[in-house]
């Protein structure tokens, strides 16, 4: 399958090499591809391309972007790049204008995740992958031994079942939890404060959320 990655941070980078790894094809849309030529070196199977050739490329594609840009480079992809397609959106609305701990730019009544469905109205965005730290996205049994849970929320349920099935294949989840409509953003962004202070009470990215039931 194509997929397209937009945003060549520590998620962008761990996800690309891990679907390239499993022979998917992948191109990484980023603004600056001279500072990739070390990890590319690495990872020789991974294409990189602008931001909208990008988008225009995957048949997936994940919104790995800091979140205070990821408004406008989803814009910048292009809406017509992306219509019918899974955007899989995993930014958070972090504000780290005051140290640590950030707090977040939209919520409670919004959500980054409700923003980007707005901005592309013919795209099917689905939140995912946003409450963990990136290493464990794709290899969820690093921890625990995969016993523990991943939320998804989006619109189109049709779409949702596909992501679950490929986050299933690609990458081993075993609990993937479907909280509704894309308003359950605004739920899954506001873990992010409760996983940071965990972050900074453990000293490690190695914890996660089990929903026990
Ligand atoms: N790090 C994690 O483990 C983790 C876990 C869960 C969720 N997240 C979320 O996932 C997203 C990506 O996180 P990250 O840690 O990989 O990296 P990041 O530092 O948030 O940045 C990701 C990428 O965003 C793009 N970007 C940054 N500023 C931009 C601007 N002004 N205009 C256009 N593009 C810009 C850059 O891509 P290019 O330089 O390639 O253009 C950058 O590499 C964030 O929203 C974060 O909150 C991260």
């Amino acid at each position: 399958m194509k997929i397209g990655i937009l945003g060549s941070g520590m998620v962008g980078q761990t996800i690309a090499a891990k679907l390239a790894e499993i022979g998917q094809e992948v191109m990484l849309g980023t603004r600056s591809p001279e500072k990739l030529q070390d990890w590319l070196a690495k990872n020789p199977h991974v294409k990189l391309g602008s931001v909208s050739e990008t988008a225009a490329f995957g048949e997936v594609v994940f919104n790995a972007t800091k979140g205070d840009a990821a408004l406008e480079v989803v814009k910048t992809a292009g809406a017509k790049n992306l219509a019918g397609k899974i955007l899989v959106d995993i930014s958070n609305p972090l504000d780290f204008s005051n140290g640590m701990p950030p707090t977040l730019f939209v919520s409670n009544t919004d959500s980054l995740g409700e923003q980007i469905q707005r901005a592309l109205p013919d795209c099917k965005v689905i939140k995912a992958l946003n409450t963990l730290t990136a290493s464990l996205m794709v290899n969820p049994r690093a921890l625990a031994d995969g016993e523990h849970t991943l939320f998804i929320c989006g619109n189109d349920a049709e779409a949702k079942a596909v992501l679950t099935r490929l986050l299933t294949e690609w990458f081993g989840w075993r609990d993937i939890l479907d909280l509704g409509d894309i308003t359950s953003a605004r739920a899954t962004e506001a873990l992010l404060p409760i996983w940071i202070r965990m972050y900074m009470k453990f000293g490690t990215g190695q914890i996660q959320f089990k929903i026990v039931r």
